[in-house]
């Protein structure tokens, strides 16, 4: 058994950049009160104006930077590719170049949709990439940047869900919300059953990612994202036992279901490296109490 030595942030300046997205929201909520915190979205600094990080990030001089942007988009990065790249790759090299100037550590997230999903055996950290959507590309082209530095944390999740508001946002409103709020309008909801994931609290990220800021965790890939595999047919079942919803569910493959990004099919994330987070059904039924 490892033991982790846990170190005191409470000295530490920490930023979070995209504070105001579904994760940016509850890594705040996390930190809170433990740190000393700024929480910058984009109207505090834009991270595809490279002046602007280098100047900003130099000014505040952060111990930890945690980048919670990101373009999320995944079908509407399909027609937006260049958008998608300035913020998935462009961005954070701009990040790391910032994080070099002050000597910071720097927590970055990316996603399951950087393998092709067809190994059915899922993907350990160290598995090579083979991103198949643009969204996946942009992802993968941020995520060498952050391997480069030394003092670079790299995040892969997938999945996620969280309490941050959402409506208007160009990012919709995560699955599980969708599904209560269809149940409402629908007689019967059709739901995929081909596509295997690992669903992710962003609450239990964030306080992963504490666990992570505070340990001896060596720089490196992780994957953290709460444990068990699941379709988007079986989480919708879940949401709707929980929620006691009596509206019929129905199975359907993915070719029933046209999305313009190609999704990987069994994109499963190995968690060898870290503490295991809970299981999703126990994380989903504190989300939705
Ligand atoms: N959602 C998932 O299922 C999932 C899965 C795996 C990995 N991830 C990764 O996790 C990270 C966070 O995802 P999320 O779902 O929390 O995303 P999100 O809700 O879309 O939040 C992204 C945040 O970045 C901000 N932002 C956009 N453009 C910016 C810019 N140019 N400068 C500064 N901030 C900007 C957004 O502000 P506005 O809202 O004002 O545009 C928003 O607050 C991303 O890197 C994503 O790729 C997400």
């Amino acid at each position: 058994m490892r033991i982790y030595m846990e170190r005191n942030i409470y000295n530490l300046k920490i930023l979070i950049l995209g504070a105001g997205g579904m994760l940016g929201t509850d890594l705040g909520h996390e930190f809170a009160g433990k740190c000393e915190l700024f929480l910058w979205d984009k109207n505090e600094l834009d991270v595809t104006n490279k002046e602007q990080v280098l100047a900003k990030i130099s000014d505040l001089n952060p111990n930890i930077i945690i980048n919670a942007t990101g373009y999320t988009n995944v079908d509407g990065a399909e027609d937006n590719k260049d958008l998608a790249h300035k913020l998935n790759a462009d961005a954070v090299e701009y990040l790391v170049k910032a994080a070099q100037q002050v000597n910071a550590k720097l927590i970055h997230f990316s996603t399951e949709y950087v393998f092709d999903g067809t190994d059915k055996s899922g993907y350990k950290e160290n598995y090579p990439v083979n991103p198949i959507n643009v969204y996946g590309q942009s992802k993968t082209a941020g995520e060498k940047y952050i391997i480069e530095y030394r003092l670079g944390y790299l995040i892969r999740t997938s999945w996620l869900y969280g309490h941050a508001p959402q409506i208007g946002k160009p990012r919709g409103m995560n699955f599980v919300d969708t599904m209560i709020k269809l149940s409402t309008e629908k007689s019967e909801i059709k739901v995929v059953n081909d596509q295997f994931g690992k669903l992710t609290n962003t609450r239990d990220l964030a306080s992963a990612v504490h666990e992570l800021a505070k340990g001896d965790f060596q720089p490196g890939i992780y994957h953290l994202v709460n444990e068990g595999v699941a379709m988007w047919y079986e989480v919708a079942q879940e949401v709707f036992k929980i929620k006691n919803i009596q509206t019929p569910l129905i199975p359907i493959s993915s070719i029933e279901y046209p999305v313009k990004a190609k999704r990987p099919a069994y994109a499963v994330l190995l968690n060898t490296k870290f503490p295991q987070l809970r299981l999703w059904q126990e994380a989903l039924r504190d989300y939705l109490s």
